[in-house]
């Protein structure tokens, strides 16, 4: 029997200043009631000069180790899952691994944005199944204030930064990743992408043509795929695992707007006490979104030993994909 991918710890890396929907009406053509009816979203994290998201991540990998008592040196796999490293190359993984003074272990970025972390899981899970790996890191990060608009209403008040990071410990047994369902639709490439050479407004009001790029996306078009993707991930998910929606003890879908989520708990019958929900506090973090939900989930005692949790995540590509998991 392969081994299993089993959550053995949990770490955030969230930064501390906080943008509110009032500091965006100061910015934009926009209202507190508009941006919380249509995304659920009351504020969102900001990072700091100096905390790159190597930084972030770090501090979110500390805390996972921490809970599992673990010395960095046992990590052989570092997944990092992001759209926004402070370099194209080396990749945060590598920053990671420096970080954290790991002499020898794998490291390598992984680019499917919003599904970042659901797909690092399922590699990881996979290199345990082959015996190559036995301990990983995977982080989902992002720094997405670095690339959003400020002068553009309809994106600037979705996003927010930080990190979630989760120890992975292979293991026999019946806990740990049960089944993963990973898909990418090219077609819908240009929906929501970082276009470059696009002038955009910082947050203190001044224009600047990133060297990073700037977010641009279709929202309604986004928003009728992330509706069918989370259904679907879930469905296919937890049909590989044996499972059903009934089974599902929490579901920690990625935090992108609040509609999106109550449409795929209306499919899957699931009432909001079986629902993670922290999207009011930090907006759209992108990769970071359901590890920082499970980590806040497991801290507020949503999560028990034994629990089968379903994530999924959505976004660019467009890419979706689910984990089933028995904690
Ligand atoms: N404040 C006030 N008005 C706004 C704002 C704003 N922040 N943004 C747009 N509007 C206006 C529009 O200009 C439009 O005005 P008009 O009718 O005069 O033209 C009106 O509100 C309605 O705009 P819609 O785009 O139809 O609004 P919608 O209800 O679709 O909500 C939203 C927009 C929130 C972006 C939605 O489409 C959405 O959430 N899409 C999915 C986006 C998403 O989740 N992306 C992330 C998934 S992928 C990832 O995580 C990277």
């Amino acid at each position: 029997m392969p081994k299993r991918a089993v959550f053995c710890g949990l770490g955030a890396g969230i930064p501390e200043r906080v943008l509110s929907n009032a500091d965006l009406e100061k910015l934009v053509d926009t209202s507190d009631e508009w941006i919380m009816a249509r995304t659920g979203i009351k504020e969102r994290r900001i990072a700091s000069p100096g905390e790159e998201s190597s930084v972030l991540c770090i501090r979110a990998a500390r805390e996972a180790l921490a809970q599992a008592d673990m010395d960095p040196q046992e990590v052989d796999l570092i997944v990092v899952g992001t759209v926004t490293g402070e370099t194209t190359f080396p990749s945060t993984a590598c920053r990671v691994q420096k970080g954290l003074g790991i002499e020898r272990c794998t490291a390598f970025d992984i680019g499917a944005a919003c599904a970042g972390f659901v797909f690092g899981g399922a590699i990881a899970s996979s290199l345990f199944h082959m015996g190559t790996h036995r301990t990983a890191l995977v982080i989902g990060v992002e720094v997405l204030s670095k690339i959003t608009d400020y002068g553009d209403r309809s994106t600037c008040v979705l996003f927010g930064d930080g990190a979630g990071a989760a120890l992975l410990r292979a293991e026999d047994g019946d806990r740990g990743i049960l089944a993963s369902c990973l898909m990418t639709d090219g077609s819908g490439a240009d929906l929501i992408q970082l276009s470059y050479g696009l002038p955009k407004k910082h947050l203190d009001g001044a224009l600047e043509t990133p060297i990073h790029g700037t977010i641009t996306m279709e929202g309604q078009e986004v928003f009728r795929f992330a509706v069918k993707a989370l259904a679907d991930a879930c469905f296919r998910s937890l049909e590989m695992a044996g499972l059903t929606p009934a089974d599902v003890n929490l579901f920690v879908p990625h935090q992108a707007n609040l509609r999106i989520i109550r449409s795929s708990m209306e499919k899957l019958e699931l009432d909001e006490d079986r629902v993670y929900l922290n999207i009011e506090k930090y907006g759209n973090t992108s990769s970071a979104s359901i590890p920082i939900a499970l980590w806040e989930a497991e801290r507020a005692g949503r999560i028990k030993r034994g629990d089968i949790v379903l994530t999924v995540g959505f976004g660019a590509g467009l890419a979706w994909g689910a984990n089933v998991i028995r904690w």
